[in-house]
């Protein structure tokens, strides 16, 4: 029987929502879901430019989709790999998951982990839980594959409030109630996952300085650490170099099924 997964629920807004595989809705692969504010330079990561088209069709059994009246306003994007004798959290974090995974499914190796590389719910459905809708949903489907665990390098969401706070400071920020600082991070560990780690170079964008002022309208014009508006962390410059580099830190996380 072909693989098949589909969820529906009401948001506190009295709006239902539909998620499904992208093996289940095909056509509605590659949507495109405006979150709002996502900065331009975030646009440039080359890695991403190679494989986050081909995800929906390589994994569309872990690539979910969310829809309101037949619109697609959510998804969730899902690789998988197998760890094998890898590092289990590597410091590349997003680019190294996702390098791997597509070297498994090139020579045939069965997978046996899910890595969660992107949620995107549409600014109009933002704050009502389907993030974390999303998230349940793909534990269940990655769970129902026979995948051990559901991995996650996590783009924290206020991280780039501070840009100079040290990533591990950040991560283990927690709140009275126990629940990590980071709402997005909050959201994660609610879902069941357990904060393992940092990847510290997990998302790389370089590019000249001429193509850093067109990303962001700032002037690069001395080296050194440059804050750029929804950057995680400083972005790098060398003006002798003509060039700007942003390694972009994550957090891992893992969500591990329950065997009951
Ligand atoms: C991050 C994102 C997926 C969250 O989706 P969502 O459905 O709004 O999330 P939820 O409603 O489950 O809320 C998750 C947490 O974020 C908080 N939150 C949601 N929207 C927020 C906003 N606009 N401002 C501040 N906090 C917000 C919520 O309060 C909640 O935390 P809390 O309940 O502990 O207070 C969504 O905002 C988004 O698509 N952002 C752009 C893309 C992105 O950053 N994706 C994640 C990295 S891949």
């Amino acid at each position: 029987m072909p693989f098949s997964r589909h969820w529906s629920h009401q948001l506190p807004s009295g709006r239902t929502i539909e998620i499904t595989t992208v093996t289940d809705r095909p056509e509605l692969a590659n949507a495109d879901i405006d979150v709002g504010g996502w900065p331009a330079f975030m646009r440039h990561n080359r890695v991403s430019e190679a494989y986050f088209p081909q995800m929906v069709t390589a994994f569309a059994s872990t690539c979910l989709i969310a829809t309101a009246d037949g619109k697609p306003i959510g998804d969730a994007h899902s690789v998988q790999l197998a760890r094998g004798d890898r590092p289990e959290f590597p410091s590349g974090g997003w680019e190294q998951s996702v390098v791997w995974a597509f070297s498994d499914a090139r020579h045939g190796i069965r997978p046996d982990t899910a890595c969660a590389l992107n949620i995107s719910v549409a600014r109009d459905f933002q704050g009502e839980g389907l993030a974390a809708l999303l998230l349940a949903a793909l534990r269940d489907t990655s769970a129902a594959l026979g995948l051990a665990v559901l991995d996650a390098p996590v783009r924290p969401t206020h991280k780039h409030h501070e840009p100079t706070t040290p990533i591990q400071e950040y991560a283990s920020r927690i709140r009275p109630d126990g629940l990590p600082f980071d709402p997005w991070l909050r959201t994660h560990v609610r879902g069941g996952g357990r904060i393992t780690g940092v990847a510290p170079a997990s998302w790389v964008i370089a590019g000249s300085l001429a193509e850093w002022r067109s990303w962001t309208g700032l002037p690069f014009d001395c080296s050194g650490p440059v804050e750029v508006p929804g950057a995680l962390v400083p972005v790098e410059c060398d003006v002798v170099g003509d060039r700007a580099v942003y390694v972009e830190p994550n957090v891992w996380v893992r969500h591990e099924f329950s065997t009951d």
